[in-house]
C-alpha cells in the first residue's frame, strides 16, 4: 500500500512512522508512506496557502489553489482508490473503515489545519471525509497518524500472529476479555482458574462471555450495531 500524505506540518508526521508496526511495515516493503509539505505549493514570495473567509468571521481557511496543484500533481503520477480529508466534521473512524482502508493500493490523505478548507476543495477532490472523535484537535496530522496505524496494522504481513489482528477488540463490535500471564498468582490474586485447564473450548466460551459483559458495562451501544 502507498499512503501520501498532504500536510502544512510535515514535521509531526515524521516520528509516528518511524517506530514499531509502521516501521517494520515500511522496512517489509508492505507499506509507503510519503510525506508532501503543502507550503511548497504556496502561492507567490510567501507561499501563502490560506486566507480570510468570505463573509466574515474568525479564523483563516485554506486556500482552494496550493492544494489543487499538489492533488492534481499526484494524480497525474498514479490513481487514487481513496482521497481522505480528515476533519472534525465527519463521520467518525470506526474498524469497518480501517479494515476497508486497510484492502487499498494507494490512498492520499488532506489534513486540515484553521477553519478548514475551501468547501470547493471538498466538493471536486475529496472521496471520503474522516474525524477520529468528538473533539477538537489543532490539525489533522496527528488524526492521519491514528488512521494510517489502525489501516497498516491490519495489512496482510505486517503484524506477525495473523490471528491477532482478527481478534482484537471492534473486530466484532466486542471489547476484548481480560487477558493474563504468569505469575499465576501475584501478592495473593489468581488468574481465573478457566484459563489454566487446557480446557480450549471452555476457555473460548469463556472469553465470549467476558467480551460481553464487558462490552454490556462500558460500550453497550456497541451492542446495537448490526455490522
Ligand atoms: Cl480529523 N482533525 C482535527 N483537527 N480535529 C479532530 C479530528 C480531525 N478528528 C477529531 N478531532
Amino acid at each position: 500500500m502507498r499512503i501520501d500524505i498532504i500536510s502544512i506540518a510535515p514535521s509531526l508526521l515524521e516520528s509516528p512512522f518511524n517506530h514499531s508496526i509502521i516501521q517494520r511495515a515500511k522496512d517489509k516493503g508492505l507499506a509507503k508512506i510519503i510525506i508532501h509539505n503543502l507550503r511548497e505549493y504556496g502561492l507567490g514570495n510567501y507561499k501563502q496557502i490560506d486566507d480570510t473567509q468570505f463573509g466574515g468571521g474568525a479564523g483563516m481557511v485554506m486556500m482552494i489553489e496550493p492544494i489543487a496543484n499538489c492533488i492534481k500533481k499526484l494524480k497525474s503520477e498514479r490513481v487514487y482508490d481513496e482521497i481522505i480529508y480528515m476533519t472534525p466534521d465527519a463521520k467518525i473512524l470506526n474498524q469497518q473503515t480501517a479494515n476497508t482502508l486497510s484492502l487499498k493500493k494507494n490512498i492520499l490523505i488532506l489534513t486540515g489545519h484553521y477553519k478548514g478548507v475551501d468547501q470547493r476543495v471538498r466538493d471536486l477532490y475529496i472521496t471520503k471525509e474522516i474525524s477520529i472523535g468528538d473533539y477538537v484537535l489543532t490539525g489533522g496530522e496527528l488524526a492521519a497518524a491514528v488512521l494510517i496505524d489502525a489501516v497498516v496494522r491490519l495489512i496482510p504481513g505486517v503484524i506477525g500472529d495473523e490471528q491477532s489482528a482478527l481478534t482484537d477488540s471492534f473486530q466484532d463490535n466486542l471489547l476484548s476479555p481480560p487477558v493474563y500471564t504468569r505469575p499465576s498468582e501475584f501478592e495473593g490474586i489468581g488468574v481465573p482458574e478457566v484459563l489454566l485447564t487446557g480446557n480450549f473450548p471452555k476457555i473460548d466460551d469463556w472469553r465470549t462471555e467476558q467480551a460481553f459483559k464487558r462490552t454490556k458495562e462500558i460500550r453497550p451501544d456497541l451492542l446495537d450495531k448490526t455490522s
